[in-house]
């Protein structure tokens, strides 16, 4: 199929399957090659004739098996994708039989897909399972979904059940920010809504499961973004007298032409563009994102495998060796604190050890469990303390050079993404130890807690403030030592001297975060309560206060929903101008990208938002 599609010039695209084993991901499959004409000619009635004469029910899965040894014409199946073709475009199905090689060959960038096909059953509806491919998608940032409610025969084609299953899923897929492009009712066994609209629902007027794959588009390749190569090699040349070596590996984004000048980072070597030499094809003047290539330098410097070229003037990637990162665990041992790993992230090689477990996510609920170990298939946040410096992106700036997988005895045990470059550790800050005077460990002893920062952030009129009233007087009930921070007693003191420039929000969040750290290290549970917009305000925070003390609680409500609350009659002011640089109005608010909690104030009452964090802190 590979060699059709060059010839004629036409694209390929890549969906993923998912779906519980059970919810007939082989059905759809064969239904679809054999609607679309793909399958060769006999071969349904020769598999059907097979099941007669053995006494088994027919099963499409007994089709594709039959196919999978098969040279045919339309369509090639190998153990985990199905090559077939319509009329505009050819089309390569990931089969996502389990959690681990799907998530294994996203992560690890060997198989990327561009949209995917969540299958569910109409009578089962939605399980722990599905929510789990959800999140999947979601992390892994595939935004083309299409659901299909599978087996609709089996519940009568009936419109209600149908819409029951959609709702229930769909909310959740909204709160985890995937908005599907069609949910279809289909009987993948019949073959209603598969590639023909369903004479048993004619209450659907919606698009037919083909008819939304034709509708789904090519994911364009990172051309305009900063230029990005892992170095895949460097080789000598061998001629007499040549010295020159050709850098050699993949651009991951963006693109490169001779004399201009790339840096090797973490080394920071710099050179100029000699030539771009092209594998048995002649030289060129540029190279782009998704190419193999080499390069000769104008300069005699040694770079190694591992390294990332980047252009000189472009946006840097980060250099360090500590990262904040969401995990996908796949190894059958579970992880935990401590464990050593090696990490591979474009070319570069390191061992990683897993430093804190930040946080584990619960498919079902979607918050956040307190757990100090992560069992297979579950997705967590954490910190990898790595044994050497790399050059890395983030995740979110950059999809393919922000990704990471683990290995652990040969095997990928667990890949992830980069959320963020963390600073190394600073040696224990108790500078108190060496004279004698009390420290952190003991005023915590002495108090029976930890001191903690809970900092809030979140549009005015989300209800942050009113979170914190009620956990700080819960706490205090408790007999825990409490204290809050937010606008009373920080902007009319402290503060008084500042506004609401982008400027002054920032030096209020930073004598804020500089309190906070005070009553923190006097063994107080600190409740911040400031809208703080930026992502850059929150990491200084983080940064000032410490990983270890900090927890960043999302306090969500739409902007609509703040506008309509308006507790305070500021958003009325500023939208008629009368209030100025207001958050959300005229001013920006940036969502946090990973919080430790999220809380849904449109959803959750208060006392449920309180016992979520209670819950969080295990008191
Ligand atoms: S922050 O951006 O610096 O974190 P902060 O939380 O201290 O803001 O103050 C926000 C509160 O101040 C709002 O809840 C609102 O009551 C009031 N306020 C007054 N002017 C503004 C403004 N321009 N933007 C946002 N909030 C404002």
């Amino acid at each position: 199929m590979a060699d059709i599609a060059k010839e004629e010039n036409r694209q390929d695209i890549r969906i993923v399957i998912a779906g519980h084993v059970d919810h007939g991901k082989s059905t759809v499959i064969g239904r679809l090659l054999l609607d679309t004409g793909s399958l060769p000619e006999g071969k349904l009635a020769q598999i059907k004739e097979k099941c007669r004469r053995t006494a088994r029910p027919f099963e499409y899965a007994f089709l594709l098996d039959a196919l999978k040894d098969e040279q045919a014409q339309g369509v090639t199946i190998d153990s985990a994708r199905c090559f077939f073709r319509t009329k505009n475009r050819n089309y390569i199905l990931i089969d996502a039989p389990g959690h681990t090689e799907f998530i294994r060959n996203m992560v690890s960038g060997a198989s990327r897909a561009e949209a995917a096909i969540v299958v569910l059953d109409a009578k089962e509806g939605v399980g722990e399972n599905s929510r789990r491919h959800g999140l999947y998608l979601s992390l892994l940032g595939i935004r083309q979904v299409c659901v299909l409610v599978n087996k609709m025969d089996l519940v009568g084609y009936e419109e209600c059940r149908f819409q029951e299953v959609s709702r229930h899923y769909t909310a959740f897929l909204r709160r985890i920010h995937i908005n599907p492009m069609s949910i279809i009712p289909v009987s993948g066994f019949l073959g209603d809504n598969i590639v023909h609209h369903s004479e048993n629902m004619r209450w659907y007027g919606g698009k037919t499961l083909l008819e939304t794959m034709e509708a789904f588009k090519n994911e364009e390749l990172p051309l305009d973004k900063p230029f990005r190569m892992p170095v895949q090699d460097v080789y000598k040349f061998t001629g007499d007298g040549d010295q020159r070596r050709i850098v050699a590996g993949t651009v991951a984004s963006g693109r490169l032409s001779v004399g201009e000048e790339v840096v090797f980072y973490p080394s920071g070597k710099k050179s100029g563009i000699r030539s771009i030499e092209g594998f048995h094809t002649p030289k060129k003047d540029m190279v782009t994102a998704g190419y193999s290539t080499g390069f000769t330098l104008r300069d005699q410097i040694y770079v190694k495998r591992g390294e990332l070229a980047v252009k000189t003037g472009e946006q840097p990637p980060c250099v360090g060796s500590r990262i904040r990162a969401t995990l996908f665990w796949l190894g059958k041992k579970p992880v935990k604190e401590g464990d050593q790993y090696l990490l591979k992230t474009g070319t570069a090689r390191t061992g990683a050890r897993v430093e804190k477990i930040l946080q584990i996510e619960d498919a079902g609920s979607l918050r956040f469990m307190a757990k100090d170990h992560i069992d297979r298939y579950e997705i967590a946040v954490c910190i990898l303390a790595l044994d050497r410096e790399i050059a890395f992106d983030t995740a979110a700036a950059f999809p393919s050079t922000g990704r990471f997988v683990l290995v652990s005895a040969y095997d990928i045990a667990g890949g992830g993404i980069i959320l963020e470059k963390l600073q190394e550790t600073a040696p224990q800050k108790d500078l108190y130890l060496a004279c004698g005077k009390v420290t952190f460990a003991e005023r915590c002893r002495a108090l029976g807690q930890k001191g903690t920062v809970l900092w809030f952030t979140g549009l005015s009129g989300a209800g942050k403030s009113t979170i914190a009233v009620e956990l700080e007087r819960e706490l205090v009930n408790r007999g825990r030592f409490a204290y809050r921070l937010d606008g009373d007693n920080i902007r009319s003191g402290l503060n008084s001297d500042l506004g609401f420039s982008i400027p002054d929000r920032k030096e209020n969040i930073r004598r804020i975060a500089e309190v906070a750290k005070l009553f923190c290290d006097s063994g107080t549970i600190v409740l911040v309560s400031f809208i703080t917009p930026l992502r850059r305000m929150r990491a200084q925070a983080r940064s000032i206060i410490g990983e270890a003390g900090f927890i960043e609680i999302y306090v969500k409500a739409s902007l609509e929903t703040c506008i309509e609350r308006d507790t305070k009659g500021l958003y009325a002011k500023a939208i008629k101008g009368e209030v100025k640089n207001f958050t959300g109005i005229s001013s920006p608010y940036e969502e946090p990208d990973c919080p430790t909690l999220v809380l849904d104030t449109e959803k959750n009452s208060v006392e449920d938002c309180v016992q979520s964090i209670l819950d969080y802190l295990k008191l």
